[in-house]
């Protein structure tokens, strides 16, 4: 039996999305099972047609790329204030893929992978949940099936860079949550095993900031996906970074759960908290609310696993291994 980790992406490629697909495309000890995608930062057949572009890119023709709706469960597609570039994949401009998109839809890919292989697949989600919360309304027996998820999702005030860089089209939400709240509620009550990466980590600059060595280190890898992944950096530092009040982003955020999966040890503080999501008015659609009260707190609302600190120095390392450094 393979002893490798499988896993399925489901994500919205989406410049950080697609440095992900490279590294579990590139990770010595993953298996991707398939790439299921969704309306996030582009609408869901753009993200599939990304998805594609970046297996051409990678010569991957043998992974299967499910498309998702073309919105979210029950609202409009909302417009995204960050930027992935006019393609979505930092104006690379592909061609268009010869690849073709699977039969199957994203909640079939996902359910037939964990009927497949019980208590070991990993969900690795970068966008916004529709995919899962679909698959487990349509079969919840999968759901304690799933060996685990980890989600760039949320924005839960452990830190100043919650809210100060919320991504959300409002002041409190984290983009994820806000394009797809009640997809991510399902998801986040639904008691599975769920890591979330808020934007407390994945937005902080200690944590997921490319150092210049790191840079280096890349630039001396010397295959596609380094180069692509310099080149996503370079985007990024010049398109989204946030240099006011010395807040310096140049990190694909996305790769903060790609990276916690791949090791662990990153993460140095998780803890479980409770919390919900809120699925109201435009000013807090989509906020992560944890109760963090010492009395009368509700104890009813659902547990998750929160990342509330990890080690930069093995994000790095992790990262450029990911990448095919040694
Ligand atoms: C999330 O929003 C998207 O722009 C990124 O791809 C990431 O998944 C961060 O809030
Ligand atoms: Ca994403």
């Amino acid at each position: 039996m393979s002893e490798k980790r499988k896993m399925i992406i489901d994500c919205d490629p989406g410049t950080d999305d697609s440095v992900c697909i490279l590294m579990a495309l590139t990770h010595p000890d993953v298996e991707l099972l398939g790439i299921t995608t969704e309306s996030g930062n582009l609408t869901a057949d753009k993200t599939a047609a990304n998805a594609l572009r970046i297996l051409e890119y990678m010569d991957r023709g043998d992974i299967p790329v499910a498309q998702g709706m073309m919105h979210p469960m029950l609202r409009e597609y909302p417009k995204d204030p960050y930027s992935h570039g006019e393609d979505g994949l930092g104006n690379h401009f592909f061609p268009e893929p010869k690849l073709k998109i699977s039969e199957k839809s994203p909640a079939q890919m996902i359910v037939d992978a964990v009927l497949e292989n019980p208590g070991e697949v990993t969900l690795v989600c970068t966008s916004c949940l529709t995919n899962v919360a679909v698959a487990f309304m349509s079969r919840p027996e999968i759901i304690p099936l799933i060996k685990e998820i980890y989600h760039i999702g949320g924005a839960y005030g452990i830190t100043e860079y919650a809210f100060r860089n919320a991504t959300g089209d409002n002041p409190m939400s984290e983009w994820n949550i806000f394009v797809d709240p009640e997809a991510a509620r399902i998801v986040y009550e639904s008691d599975v095993k769920l890591t979330s990466i808020g934007l407390d980590i994945a937005f902080n600059p200690e944590a997921v900031n490319i150092s210049e060595e790191t840079l280096e280190k890349l630039r001396g890898i010397g295959n596609r996906q380094a180069k692509y992944a310099l080149e996503i950096i370079d985007y990024i530092d010049g398109n989204n970074s946030i240099e006011e009040e010395g807040i310096f982003i140049n990190g694909p955020i996305d790769t903060t759960a790609m990276c916690c999966f791949l090791n662990p040890e990153i993460m140095t503080d998780v803890r479980e908290i409770h919390v919900a999501i809120d699925c109201g008015g435009p000013l807090t659609r989509g906020m992560t609310i944890w109760d963090r009260r010492d009395h009368f707190r509700w104890e009813h609302l659902p547990k998750i696993r929160t990342v509330f600190a990890v080690d930069g120095e093995k994000y790095q390392e992790t990262f450029y291994q990911a990448l095919g450094g040694t």
